[in-house]
């Protein structure tokens, strides 16, 4: 079965500090890089890197830049077809900075993905009907984001939405369409106006979310793990205990492999075991799409999962 994501494309221009640095503060790094990212490319090369076939839709300037970040794509399995390049603006670029803790913040200049409008839902339509499921993130203008589900649901694709990174404007119909949504605790509580730091917020959140017309919730609490919830039932996604390098995709490696999951006939109650494991792994690792899990490796750390349960 297969999927298409439909979002953000970006250059990581990432710093590694001992601390992050306070408003008006420069705090000299030890290590620089750059690297493939962007929260939708992350997530469509986690789908690809476990083996499931994944589209990519999005766009990237007439750059260098977007010349790697197709590459990237590419080397990982991923479709790139649906992907357009424009002459007139740059690919997207996110400064991460990240601390020895593995904590990062990140700033964004979108570039090409706040001009991903007509022409992208066009693509993204192209590939609807060999689909059965749709990821969308919030990194590409939001009136797209509305219209690429109101497609996915008319093709029929059971849609998942990363609501990520977080906005103020989130349209209600938006929360009719969505199947499955993956808040962290910061976009949940973005969403709802209230904190959620722990399984009992979550589940206040979730509940919430519910009654907005999202079907199944699942918000991930960090190093707490996850909740997922549904109007009847809700449970906790217990978390991996890993040592953590670098938290930077963490969410996306965990939306694909939760998707690869799912694609691969999983329920969803395995596929969030996927989710867990493609989580944990991306901490171990420095950078976005290359911290994310092989296969190999993934189905290791998910058997001895399964085993532990
Ligand atoms: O989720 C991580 C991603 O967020 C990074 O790769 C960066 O591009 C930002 O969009």
């Amino acid at each position: 079965m297969s999927v298409v994501v439909f979002g953000s494309i970006n250059l990581d221009i990432v710093v590694e500090v001992p601390r992050l640095p306070i408003k008006g503060e420069t705090i000299v790094g030890n290590r620089f890089f750059s690297a493939a990212g962007g929260k939708a490319a992350n997530q469509a090369v986690a789908i690809a890197k476990l083996g499931v076939p994944v589209s990519l839709v999005g766009q990237i300037g007439e750059d260098s830049f977007g010349q790697t970040l197709i590459q990237s794509l590419q080397t990982a399995g991923v479709n790139t077809s649906g992907i357009t390049v424009n002459s007139s603006t740059y690919s997207g670029i996110a400064s991460i900075v990240v601390d020895e803790m593995g904590a990062n913040t990140i700033a964004c200049a979108a570039g090409a993905n706040n001009l991903v409008r007509e022409k992208e839902l066009e693509q993204f339509e192209l590939l609807l009907p060999q689909a059965k499921i749709a990821l969308l993130e919030l990194g590409i203008p939001i009136a797209t984001v509305l219209n690429a589900a109101r497609l996915a649901k008319a093709h029929d694709c059971f849609l998942i939405l990363d609501p990520a990174p977080v906005i103020s404007n989130f349209p209600e119909e938006l929360y009719g369409l969505v199947d499955l949504m993956t808040p962290n605790e910061i976009e949940a509580s973005q969403l709802v106006g209230f904190t959620v730091d722990g399984v009992t917020t979550a589940r206040q959140a979730a509940s919430f979310l519910h009654q907005m017309g999202v079907k199944n919730v699942v918000i991930t609490l960090g190093s707490q793990g996850a909740l997922y919830s549904n109007p009847t039932e809700n449970f906790w996604v217990k978390p991996i205990p890993v040592s953590v390098v670098d938290t930077v995709a963490a969410g996306d490696a965990f939306n694909g492999a939760l998707t690869a999951g799912l694609a691969s006939g999983k329920s969803l109650t395995e596929a969030l075991s996927w989710g867990a494991v493609g989580g944990a792994l991306a901490v171990t690792k420095s950078g976005a799409q290359a911290s994310l899990a092989t296969k190999d490796c993934f189905h290791q750390m998910l058997k001895q999962q399964l085993l532990s349960q």
